[in-house]
């Protein structure tokens, strides 16, 4: 089967771990012959640093060679040329695919053309599930495991595609999520649906963050794992030192439109640092950050981000070698939770306007799949299939 990473769900809980631990020998060991005669392309449709250039390096340093198209305005996309198009001539070109692109979805049309496997670097505001691996990596080093974390996710919850793939692997770890967003971009209802079976989200008022919010604690949802007792999963308020870490996303300005200028929440400051819920919490940020993140809190130890950002390299190593087939993770594969059932193609369309079966229905024609929960939704984004759509 062909090893596309197109969402954190490609991969089974005993195959991450496994990826995570051959990226810390990744990280030991430094450079390889592994990936020599190997040619990666990076196809980035849309602004990118790290993880365009954390890609190529690690495809350097495992001795492979590197195509790149980064500049959307330079490439033939800017002519008119289909996303599908683009693919299969890439794909002629390279053995792998990493693909950036503004749709939700594009990721999984471009590995129904490839022949060669495609990794995810940021689907519109869909998934990013390279970078959550980087997260993962780097939450197990810095807080010493990857079962059970408390996180506190705060920010763009609604576009931040980076905190879309996290929530989902830390629930699957058994994580407890709160989820402080910013208001009106709050964490999708495909997201909460998706955390598996047993798995809660609901309303919550985090007394632990009360000073920072004048006086009153802010509306936060709390996501739940299943209770290992099968009984309802408690709740659950912070107390001193019991949040793992703060992950934060800045405004994703590109998706939202120009209506937001600002972040409404406070930034990450040493005021914000000083809560006692705080008191052993690793900063973690994908970057770039804007206002969010106050540099005065860069020297603190705490602040994780610029290592978080460095795991990026030895972390893509791990996932070239994997999808390339030079290493054999632990454990069985998993089927993508999203796509269940056997698709079926949909009269209608999607209702997402950044989805990819509605920007370019010739590269990803309508289609419907039953989702984790059993509901209908867009099999490229996940977005409920609007009521009253019947299928073809
Ligand atoms: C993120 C992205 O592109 O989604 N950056 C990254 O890949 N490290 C986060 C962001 O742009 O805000």
């Amino acid at each position: 089967m062909k090893r596309d990473l197109v969402s954190i769900g490609d991969l089974s809980d005993a195959e991450i771990v496994s990826l995570l631990d051959h990226a810390g020998e990744c990280e030991q060991r430094g450079g390889s012959k592994t990936l020599e005669g190997a040619i990666l392309a990076t196809l980035f449709l849309e602004p990118s640093t790290r993880t365009r250039l954390s890609f190529e390096a690690a495809m350097h340093r495992l001795g492979g060679a590197v195509i790149t198209s980064a500049d959307p305005q330079a490439s033939s996309s800017a002519k008119g040329e289909t996303l599908a198009d683009t693919v299969r001539m890439v794909d002629a070109y390279a053995d792998a695919i990493v693909l950036r692109h503004s749709a939700a979805g594009a990721a999984r049309a471009a590995a129904r053309v490839a022949r060669a496997p495609v990794l995810n670097a940021g689907d519109g505001g869909h998934e990013h599930p390279s970078q959550t691996l980087v997260d993962l990596f780097t939450l197990k080093r810095e807080v010493g495991r990857l079962n059970d974390l408390r996180i506190l996710l705060y920010g763009d919850l609604r576009y931040g595609r980076t905190a879309h793939s996290l929530v989902r692997a830390l629930c699957r770890f058994g994580g407890t999520v709160l989820a402080v967003s910013e208001p009106g971009l709050e964490l999708p209802e495909y997201v909460l649906a998706g955390l598996g079976p047993g798995a809660s989200a609901e309303p919550a008022r985090p007394e632990a963050l009360r000073t920072l919010f004048r006086g009153e604690p802010p509306s936060a949802t709390l996501i739940r794992p299943r209770s290992r007792d099968s009984g309802p999963p408690r709740r659950w308020e912070p107390g001193p030192g019991e949040i793992d870490a703060v992950y934060v996303t800045r405004l994703q300005r590109e998706r939202i439109g120009a209506e937001r200028a600002a972040p409404v929440l406070p930034p990450v400051d040493p005021r914000f640092l000083a809560i006692p819920a705080l008191e052993r919490a690793i900063v973690m940020h994908p970057l770039p950050r804007t206002s969010e993140i106050d540099p005065r809190i860069d020297a603190d130890r705490r602040a994780a981000y610029f290592r978080q950002a460095a795991a990026g390299v030895p972390v893509r190593m791990a996932i070239l070698s994997w999808a390339l087939g030079r290493l054999e993770l632990a454990g069985p594969r998993r089927p993508d939770a999203t796509a269940q059932e056997p698709a079926s193609s949909a009269a209608g369309s999607c209702s997402e306007r950044t989805c990819i079966s509605v920007r370019e229905s010739s590269t990803a024609p309508a289609e419907r799949v039953r989702g984790a929960d059993g509901s209908a939704r867009c099999a490229w984004c996940e977005t409920p299939w609007p009521a009253g759509q019947a299928p073809a």
